[in-house]
């Protein structure tokens, strides 16, 4: 293997310009030409690739969003657009690939990998919610964002004595929802895993107020769907002022974490060794504190659970 390229794909995560950068610079002391693929898939398919030597990845690790643009594409989804994107890959003597993004993207790699391209994953998305890995780049700058976010409501919770429901970002996953709101100390936590009876919500709510509490804090994931709604209830039923806030994007971006920056640069070392070694058709993960690498079809195969035992704590702490 002489040419390889990284791109991203999907939703941006903080750490994913410390991934390129990791690629990029291993793969360049291992002997290898490295190209970056401008905007993902779509990128791939009209052959938008930039020769990145040491420098063109200087000064970008700290930075969020990614350097490479990022798409959701379609097109890629089709054996038409598969094919276009391989022989764009050929024609460039391109014969690795790693691809920066979430199950997607991984998708997509696995159909690139079965017809000849060397493919690896590096999981990357703030959701945390890929199976075959314990953590996804940008998760742990995404929580940070979401907490200061409702650290910074609860003061102003606190002097109106407010009651806030607080919208994090999650399309399925409750992972950014349980971690903020248990570092949050919020009186619930609803989360697409375990959705909590409005009656035990406002149950707390009430009980709270009842201690001397001055506000409340629910933290409710994007994947439940429902901040609006609960908000609505909330105030009906317990006459307190209820606000509702939703974070949005505000999570995806900003400098990555010191832990993200570690595991984007960890990531995307190992994934240029293994394709250096001939693996190919694998997304590296961290498992019990060890980098791993998984085939990208027991990657892709399970629904990736979350531990709830960290939710059932969380209760027991707000009651
Ligand atoms: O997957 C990451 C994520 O931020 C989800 O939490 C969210 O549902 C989705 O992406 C939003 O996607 P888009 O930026 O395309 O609106």
């Amino acid at each position: 293997m002489k040419k390889i390229a990284v791109l991203t794909s999907g939703g941006d995560a903080p750490g994913m310009n410390t991934a390129i950068r990791a690629v990029v610079r291993r793969g360049i002391f291992k002997g290898l030409d490295v190209y970056g693929v401008q905007n993902g898939y779509k990128g791939l398919i009209a052959g938008d690739f930039i020769p990145m030597d040491f420098k063109s990845v200087g000064d970008i690790l700290h930075r969020g969003g990614t350097i490479l643009q990022s798409t959701r594409c379609d097109e890629f989804r089709t054996e038409e657009g598969q094919k276009k994107g391989i022989e764009q890959l050929e024609n460039a003597g391109i014969s690795g690939l790693v691809v920066i993004g979430g199950d997607g993207s991984f998708q997509g790699a696995t159909k690139l990998n079965a017809q000849g391209v060397a493919a690896i994953g590096i999981p990357g998305t703030i959701d945390n919610d890929i199976s075959g890995t314990d953590y996804t780049i940008g998760f742990d700058t995404a929580v940070n964002t979401a907490l200061d976010a409702i650290d910074k409501i609860r003061d102003t919770a606190s002097s109106h004595e407010r009651t806030y429901v607080i919208e994090v970002m999650g399309r399925n996953a409750g992972d950014i929802a349980l971690w903020a709101g248990m570092c949050a100390g919020a009186e619930s936590i609803i989360i697409p895993e375990a959705i909590d009876d409005i009656e035990d919500v406002i149950d707390r709510v009430q009980r709270g107020a009842k201690r001397g509490k001055k506000h409340s804090i629910i933290v409710v994931a994007e994947g439940v769907g429902k901040g609006d709604e609960i908000g609505k209830v909330i105030e009906e039923r317990t006459g307190f002022e209820t606000k509702v806030t939703i974070l949005g994007h505000f999570q995806r971006g900003g400098s990555p974490s010191a832990y993200d920056r570690m595991m984007s640069t960890q990531m995307g070392a190992k994934a240029v060794d293994l394709l250096v070694d001939g693996i190919a058709g694998v997304m590296v993960g961290l498992r019990n504190g060890q980098l791993v690498h998984t085939p990208f079809e027991e990657a892709l195969q399970y629904k990736r659970t979350l531990d709830m035992s960290t939710y059932d704590l969380a209760r027991s702490l707000s009651i």
